[in-house]
């Protein structure tokens, strides 16, 4: 299987680089994010939790999220491998989703950490805000958002550094420049 981490600050294109990426690897695509906003649209048991938690730009707490992952494994079994856009997005995340891998005789391949100056993040946000109304593209919930990514989340950089499967990513310029990075390094991926 071909597992990859899209990983980077909010706003800094894991959605949109993941939509490209499907096409090209046919791997199934799992945000977290998505599945909440699904689960608030539906007015779930989760998603009325969750709401609280996304409209604060604060994360869910982890045990949540990890049930939630692993039931959406589980309900795809015969998948070629997995884009995980939003998750892990802390260490005991990181730690859960190796041994929820390693269940499943598979692992990580590879970690993509897209790198995005901070102004360009927050007017990436402000403008997808103004043009689909998305509820945390605010700049109050914006800049918590940050904040969380820097404390809580940027550590895992270094997890994946040391399971030697980091790979840093310009994310500004082109869509199709930054896929092209992308595919080059996903092309030289030993699968497993
Ligand atoms: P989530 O949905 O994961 O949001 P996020 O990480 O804040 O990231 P975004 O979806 O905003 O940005 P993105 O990186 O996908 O960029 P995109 O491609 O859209 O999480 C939302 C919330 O859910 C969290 O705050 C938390 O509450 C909760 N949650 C989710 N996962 C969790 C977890 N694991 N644990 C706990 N809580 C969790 O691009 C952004 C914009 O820029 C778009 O408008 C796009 O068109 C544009 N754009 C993209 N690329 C470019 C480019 N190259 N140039 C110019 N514009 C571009
Ligand atoms: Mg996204």
């Amino acid at each position: 299987m071909l597992n990859v981490v899209i990983f980077g600050a909010p706003g800094s294109g894991k959605g949109t680089q993941s939509g490209l990426i499907i096409k090209e690897f046919w791997l199934d695509h799992i945000s977290t994010g998505d599945v909440l906003r699904s689960e608030i649209k539906n007015k779930t048991k989760l998603g009325l939790i969750a709401v609280g938690y996304i409209d604060k730009g604060l994360l869910l707490p982890d045990d949540l999220i990890i049930d939630m992952l692993s039931n959406v494994l589980d309900g795809k079994k015969d998948s070629a491998g997995f884009i995980f856009d939003g998750f892990p997005r802390t260490i005991p995340q990181a730690v859960a989703l190796k041994r929820i891998l390693n269940e499943r005789s598979t692992d990580v391949t590879t970690m993509l950490d897209l790198k995005v100056e901070e102004d360009e993040l927050i007017s990436r946000m402000i403008e997808r805000g103004e043009r689909l109304g998305r509820s945390d593209d605010n700049l109050e919930t914006i800049k918590s958002r940050l904040d969380v990514y820097h404390s809580q989340t940027a550590p895992l950089a270094e997890y994946y550094k040391e399971e030697n499967k980091y790979h840093a990513i310009k994310g500004e310029g082109t869509i199709g420049d930054i896929f092209e990075q992308i595919r080059k390094i996903l092309n030289t991926c030993q699968i497993s």
